[in-house]
Parts: structure tokens; C-alpha cells; sequence
């Protein structure tokens, strides 16, 4: 008898997936894309590639029009629905979807609340995760009295309460002031998750993210180590990706696990 463990499935298979809004308007062509457990991926593309749209797949907002996602190797599907979105943690692209609680506090509960955590339990959980983006004096505030970046922060915490296996995060760099684009880079190292990060901030996906995703008009362009995806100037032409002023990722020496 074999005594190697069992093999851990993908934390993210997207297959042959294809997607039309309701409109007619079909923004995803049969996206193929498999993100391996403890994996940080860059998903990189050009204003309306649909990168939202995707991610939107990952836990079931969404519902593939053709082709499949699974979770940990669970289908997204509504028999499965509570477990994936105990999974999948995604941060919104805009903070004002995600909170509509009274408090900042209430907000970050929400998910380990309807996941069963109480009392003592549930409050230390909330603070965790609420000093972890370094919000924890903000609990009482409501968040629609907090800037667009401090919004940001809270809808991270709310993501990081739930432990997820899988963390989405639909560009969480931008409106972010310098210091706190860093904290988040420091916490999204230090956490043992798998990373999905839609960016247009392409130092910060070089430094955080080992591999690199380009989707391009509804399909999956590219698949590479994120430098090298960075260093290839017709590829990055052909899909609208540009470099800051004066960035080169030649100079960068990467770290990015
Ligand atoms: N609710 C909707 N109904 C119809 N079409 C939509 C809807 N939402 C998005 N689209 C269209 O689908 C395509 C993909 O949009 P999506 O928001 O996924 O792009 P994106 O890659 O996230 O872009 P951005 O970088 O601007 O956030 C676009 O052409 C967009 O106009
Ligand atoms: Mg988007």
C-alpha cells in the first residue's frame, strides 16, 4: 500500500469557461486557467478584458455560461455554494459593494458570524483581521464615514476574518497611499493562501506574484513567470499593459515565493 499522501487538489481549475451578460454583450471566450495551492498569480489585462467578469466566476456570483470552475476541486454550483464562499475570499473592486453594515466591526464579522463563530471567538477574529491592514481603531466608525482607502483596508480585513484557502483581489493596490501599499504587499507575503491579484499596478504584481496572467478580450493570452511576462515589450504592446515611467523589471531582483 501506497503511503504518499493524497494529492492536494488546485485551489483554482477554470476551464473552457465562457460568459455573456445578460445584454447579449459576452465578455469571457473559454478561459482556461489552473492556480496550484499556495500559488500568488498577477491577472493582468487592459480595461474590459474581463478580469471582473472572472473573478466574479470564483464563487459563484456569476454563473458559468459554458465550461466549469472548481474550488479545491469542489464545482462552484449551488449544492456547494456555502462552502466556496467560505473558500473564496474575494476584496471587490469597489469597497462599496462589500460593506453595508452599520459599523466597520459588524462588517468584519459578518462572514465568521454566518460561519458560526460567536462571543469572545468572533471579537477576536474581527480585531485580528482588522489589525492585520491596521484598522483596528476605526471598529465603531461606519465605514461609509471612512476614506476610499481606509474602505479598501476594511473590505480586506472582512476577507482575512474568513481564513480563506483562496484569497481574489480585483486591484487592491489602487486609491491605496504609498505605506499602505506596502502593508498590504507585507500581509499578503506573510499569509499561507493561494493569491489571485487583478492588477494594473505592474510593480506591485512583479513583486508580489512569481507568475503572471494576461487576459486579453476574454481569453487567456499569456501564462508566465511575471518578470518575464514584464520584460517581453510586443506582448505587453499587443495587450495595452504599460510600465511606469522609468520602471525597468530587468533591475528588479525578485522575490516573490
Ligand atoms: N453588467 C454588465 N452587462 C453587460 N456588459 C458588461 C457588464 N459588466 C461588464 N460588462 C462588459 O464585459 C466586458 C468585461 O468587463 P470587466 O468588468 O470584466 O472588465 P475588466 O477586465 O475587469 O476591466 P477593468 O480593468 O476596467 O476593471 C466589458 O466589455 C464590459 O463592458
Ligand atoms: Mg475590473
Amino acid at each position: 500500500m501506497s503511503t504518499d499522501p493524497a494529492p492536494v487538489p488546485p485551489s483554482l481549475e477554470v476551464s473552457g469557461l465562457a460568459y455573456a451578460y445578460p445584454d447579449g454583450h459576452q465578455a469571457l471566450f473559454g478561459v482556461d486557467l489552473t492556480v496550484g495551492r499556495g500559488e500568488r498569480v498577477a491577472l493582468l489585462g487592459p480595461n474590459g478584458a474581463g478580469k471582473t467578469t472572472l473573478v466574479l466566476h470564483l464563487n459563484g456570483i456569476l454563473e458559468a455560461g459554458a465550461g466549469s470552475v472548481r474550488v479545491a476541486g469542489m464545482p462552484v454550483d449551488k449544492r456547494n455554494m456555502a462552502e466556496i464562499r467560505r473558500r473564496v475570499g474575494i476584496v471587490f473592486q469597489d469597497p462599496d459593494d462589500q460593506l453595508f453594515m452599520p459599523t466597520v466591526r459588524e462588517d468584519v464579522a459578518f462572514g465568521p458570524a454566518a460561519g458560526g463563530l460567536r462571543g469572545a471567538e468572533l471579537e477576536e477574529r474581527v480585531m485580528e483581521a482588522l489589525k492585520q491592514v491596521g484598522m483596528e481603531e476605526y471598529a465603531a466608525r461606519p465605514p461609509h464615514h471612512l476614506s476610499f482607502g481606509q474602505r479598501r483596508r476594511v473590505a480586506v480585513a472582512t476577507v482575512l476574518a474568513m481564513r480563506p484557502e483562496i484569497l481574489v483581489l480585483d486591484e487592491p493596490s489602487s486609491n491605496l497611499d504609498p505605506a499602505s501599499r506596502r502593508e498590504l504587499a507585507d500581509i499578503l507575503r506573510s499569509l499561507d493562501v493561494t493569491v489571485l491579484m487583478v492588477t494594473h499596478d505592474l510593480p506591485y504584481a512583479l513583486e508580489l506574484c512569481g507568475r503572471a496572467v494576461i487576459l486579453s478580450e476574454g481569453v487567456i493570452a499569456a501564462d508566465d513567470r511575471t518578470q518575464d511576462l514584464l520584460c517581453d515589450e510586443p506582448l505587453m504592446r499587443a495587450h495595452r499593459l504599460e510600465l511606469p515611467f522609468g520602471f525597468d523589471p530587468r533591475s528588479v531582483t525578485v522575490n516573490s515565493g
